[in-house]
């Protein structure tokens, strides 16, 4: 038997909890921005996903209007680095509530290496970036919803399969689940998508 419990009846942070805990896995934006003084920020965000892929924009959410959304609104550039097995400790470290003149990179001990197409530092110990123009910020509820445009993929050439497609097992990404948990990849297999006949 199936337990029903009425969103409307919930108090939020139940309803939190259940959407965490339910929309799982979540792949993880680690997010680096530039305040309007030029102090560095960077934070992971796993309310994250494609808005579109032509052209190329990705999309994430902020709960309530943190230093992210305010340096993205303020410059109107960000990059979107990969959180993976090698680097989310690292990642976990930069949700810490650093005040926005504080330097996460610095403050977290996180190596910072230039953005290629805008000036944003981007976390190096990351095998993929997406370096992204702001499109929009929609606020939802109590959230705001970030749209990027992509301007540039920067992919390590490691991670790259002899198709120049990114592999997955290569990258191992990190995705979070609810509460304070964390996974890695499952199995990985191939299976082609169904072709209907007419
Ligand atoms: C793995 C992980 C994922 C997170 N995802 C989100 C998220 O999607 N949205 C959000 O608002 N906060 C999220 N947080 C918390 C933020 O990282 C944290 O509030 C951070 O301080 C925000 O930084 P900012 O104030 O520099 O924007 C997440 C934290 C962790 C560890």
């Amino acid at each position: 038997m199936a337990t029903v419990l009425p969103a409307a009846d919930n108090a939020p942070l139940r309803n939190y909890q259940l959407l965490t805990s339910l929309v799982v896995p979540r792949p993880i934006a680690w997010v680096s921005t530039l305040s309007p003084d030029g102090v560095p920020n960077l934070a992971p965000h796993s309310f994250f996903t494609v808005a579109s892929t032509n052209p190329p924009v990705i999309a994430f959410t902020s709960i309530s209007e943190k230093d992210t959304v305010r340096n993205v609104r303020a410059t109107g550039r960000f990059t979107v680095s990969m959180v993976t097995h090698g680097n989310w400790q690292q990642a976990n470290a930069t949700s810490c509530n650093c005040p926005p003149e504080v330097d996460e990179f610095a403050e977290t001990g996180t190596a910072a290496e230039p953005g290629d197409t805008h000036d944003v530092p981007r976390p190096a110990d990351s095998p993929a970036h997406l370096e992204c123009t702001l499109r929009e910020v929609i606020e939802v509820g109590n959230c705001f919803m970030v749209l990027g445009d992509v301007q540039a993929f920067v992919v390590d050439e490691n991670v790259l399969d002899e198709t120049g497609r990114p592999s997955a097992i290569a990258m191992a990404p990190m995705s979070k689940l609810g509460g304070n948990d964390w996974a890695g990849l499952g199995e990985v297999f191939l299976e082609p998508r169904p072709v209907h006949q007419a």
